[in-house]
């Protein structure tokens, strides 16, 4: 297989070959460019490659135009060309080991995660709480953790929300102050969440990303696709799962240090909108993620149109760059243009920023680290033909792909166990049959207390009356009318009485 002739990444071929060094990879990268400039090809390029080294990938499917990966490519005049220009030599076409992923359960095994393992933070980011909410709702984790109560999807979260809001003098002097007025609004936010179909997000059989680590017969990695068409419907819901997903892999590997090559591979397409009026807490947290995953093995690839979408902070740690043709028309196209060019080591050969409107389809300004760690001298460079179908794979292929993943079983049942909603709502059925139970029993040793009390005092009474019967034979009546008022009024009636009787006698 050419791709690995000299056990690095060839990616692309300008006055001379590009390679990314596979130890270098977990030093990240960004694949930029205008629309329909080559960027999705790219990708598959990479994809292709890492997979050839036996590196598992996970890629986002935006546009639905990387099912073909699981079918070998054709001849094209194009391609053709292209490999005759680039000089390779035993250039094949071939398919790639593929499995198929989608939150909807359409064109992939169905992928959930649970408002559990999301955690307060996203969810926040999800339910664009303000800082104040987002505090209770890390209370409202708290709590659930501490009961041990699992918070699977959105009704689990709902019924612990009201759960928290409806104890909240309880918890007030461990947590302090939970407003329901914050208690309102994350249940509103929940509603509105549910209504955009976020529901069919979260639960089971939630994705367990130890099976994207996984290698076809001849060692090839596997790639995880994961059909977002739909789900990119709903940006945030996508960009908040795809980081979720990042930070979950971070929690799953240990810690790695340098590698030959990294362990896999996350392709993050259209990934402003991971930073899209992100507040500065996300974005650091992106920041840090993006850093610290590195020494695990993972490299992430950002796609985007433009660079400038993406923080500074974030851009720095992309040791890689592949920057298609960007269009600068508007002054700020033209800024942002200005920018990019800049984030390049110059060459001398030629203007970056000239180059960079210049550039055909399928061509890029590249630099990547050299063997030290160094950012090259940006190359203007045609991309690699892929070695996979550039078209779209038919509904039959992607079908015949899903059910004979050695996953269809495992994610094909939708499973709804049992979790924080159907305990609270057992238990407060139980409290309520318990506290009705209590309140009963509790006024019935009351009535038979203050009966006895009664019928004691009206005997002493009685005593003392008869005692007195001689000098104050008038007063004894009161005593029996109120012996006879303990037995014929109702609880409540009859204590007040009570009361009133013997507060009356003790004056
Ligand atoms: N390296 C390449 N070799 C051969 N053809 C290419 C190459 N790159 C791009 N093309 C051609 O250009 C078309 C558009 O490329 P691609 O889909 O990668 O663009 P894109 O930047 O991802 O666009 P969008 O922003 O719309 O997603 C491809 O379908 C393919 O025909
Ligand atoms: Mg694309």
């Amino acid at each position: 297989m050419y791709l690995k002739d000299e056990g690095r990444i060839w990616l692309a071929t300008g006055d001379e070959r590009v390679y990314i060094e596979p130890a270098m990879a977990n030093r990240h990268g960004l694949i930029a460019g205008a629309t329909g400039t080559g960027k999705t090809v790219t990708l598959k390029v990479l994809a292709e490659s890492f997979s050839d080294l036996g590196v598992p990938t996970f890629i986002a499917d935006v546009k639905g135009d990387l099912t073909g990966m699981c079918v070998p490519g054709e001849e094209t005049k194009h391609i053709r060309r292209s490999i005759d220009n680039m000089g390779i030599d035993n250039f094949d076409y071939s398919s790639y080991p593929v499995r198929f992923f989608d939150v909807y359960a359409r064109r992939g095994h169905p992928v959930r995660t649970t408002i559990s393992e999301m955690g307060p933070e996203l969810l926040s980011r999800l339910l664009g709480l303000t800082e104040v909410q987002s505090g209770v709702l890390r209370i409202v984790f708290r709590i659930a953790d501490e009961r041990g109560l699992l918070l699977l999807d959105l009704k689990d979260l709902r019924s612990m929300v009201q759960f928290v809001g409806d104890n909240a003098a309880e918890y007030k002097l461990t947590y302090g102050n939970i407003t329901s007025q914050s208690i309102g609004a994350i249940q509103r936010a929940l509603l509105t969440l549910e209504d955009e179909g976020g529901d069919v997000f979260f639960g089971e059989p939630a994705l367990d990303l130890a099976d994207w680590f996984d290698w076809d017969e001849d060692g090839r990695g596997v790639m995880n696709i994961l059909e977002c068409e739909e789900l990119f419907l709903h940006p945030l819901l996508y960009s908040t799962f795809l980081l979720w997903m990042l930070s979950e892999l971070y929690e799953l590997l240990p810690e790695a240090g340098d590698l030959e090559r990294p362990k896999i591979a996350f392709f993050f397409d259209e990934a402003h909108l991971l930073f899209n009026d992100a507040p500065k807490a996300l974005i650091e947290k992106v920041e840090q993620v993006v850093r610290l995953i590195r020494s695990k093995g993972v490299s992430v690839w950002f796609i985007t149109q433009n660079p400038a979408d993406v923080p500074e902070s974030v851009l720095g740690q992309l040791g890689s760059r592949v920057q298609h043709a960007l269009r600068a028309y508007t002054p700020n196209e033209q800024k942002a243009m200005r920018y990019a060019a800049r984030s390049f080591r110059a060459n001398p050969a030629f203007d970056t920023e000239r180059v960079l409107q210049e550039l055909a389809v399928g061509e890029a300004l590249v630099s990547v680290l050299d063997a030290d760690g160094i950012p090259t001298v940006v190359e203007r460079a045609g991309i690699l033909p892929p070695r996979s179908s550039m078209n779209v794979a038919d509904d039959e292929t992607v079908n015949r792909v899903i059910s004979s993943s050695p996953l269809y079983e495992k994610y094909t049942q939708i499973v709804d166990r049992e979790s924080a909603y159907e305990i609270i709502s057992a238990e407060r059925e139980q409290e309520a049959e318990e506290a009705a139970k209590a309140a009963e029993e509790a006024a019935k040793a009351k009535e038979e207390v203050e009966r006895k009390k009664a019928e004691e005092k009206a005997a002493r009474e009685k005593e003392k009356e008869e005692k007195k019967k001689a000098s104050q034979r008038k007063n004894s009546a009161v005593g029996k009318a109120a012996s006879s008022a303990a037995s014929s009024f109702g609880r409540e009636l009859g204590r007040q009485i009570f009361r009133g009787i013997f507060g009356t006698f003790k004056k």
